[in-house]
């Protein structure tokens, strides 16, 4: 089928079988390898991507589903991003495996509760495995991006 994502704000045409999983069309069509998979069953959260504002699991959703839709991977995500840059200097990572998806997942969540609790933050992040075990970093990284977006509000 013709598939037309909206991928990282560029109309992206696809000719593609829509049961194709999106996150094997993204890594072997698009190119776009941050993109991982893992247990390609839906439970880990590598592969997430945000779908139409939702963080999705692109190991489980067909791309036909997702034809039409505004797709953002990492690299849909700008590098002075207040959730990036916290990344960076919470040093929130080792391998740096999980990133792409636990940035994708803090952004989505802290778009919808910009003030989360400790508590909050540690229930959006439950589906993203990090098997370097940096979930305290991870954790304050969050709660730093939060509070520079919340900065970045008071200025506009
Ligand atoms: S690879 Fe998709 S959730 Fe694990
Ligand atoms: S930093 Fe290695 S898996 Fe998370």
């Amino acid at each position: 089928m013709n598939c037309t994502l909206h991928l990282n704000g560029t109309e992206t045409a696809l000719g593609v079988d829509g049961k194709d999983m999106l996150l094997n069309v993204l890594r072997d069509e698009v190119g776009l390898t941050s993109v991982r998979g893992t247990c390609g069953i839906g439970l880990c959260g590598t592969c997430t991507v945000i779908v139409d504002g939702q963080t999705t699991a692109s190991c489980i959703l067909p791309v036909g589903l997702a034809d039409g839709k505004e797709v953002t991977t990492i690299e849909g995500v700008p590098s002075d991003d207040p959730v990036k840059v916290a990344f960076e200097k919470a040093n929130a990572f080792q391998c740096g495996y999980c990133t792409p998806g636990m940035i994708l997942t803090a952004r989505a969540f802290l778009d919808e509760n910009p003030d989360p609790t400790d508590d909050e933050i540690a229930e959006a992040l439950a589906g993203n495995i990090c098997r370097c075990g940096c979930y305290v970093k991870i954790a304050d990284a969050v709660r730093l991006a939060a509070g520079m977006l919340r900065d970045e509000k008071v200025a506009a």
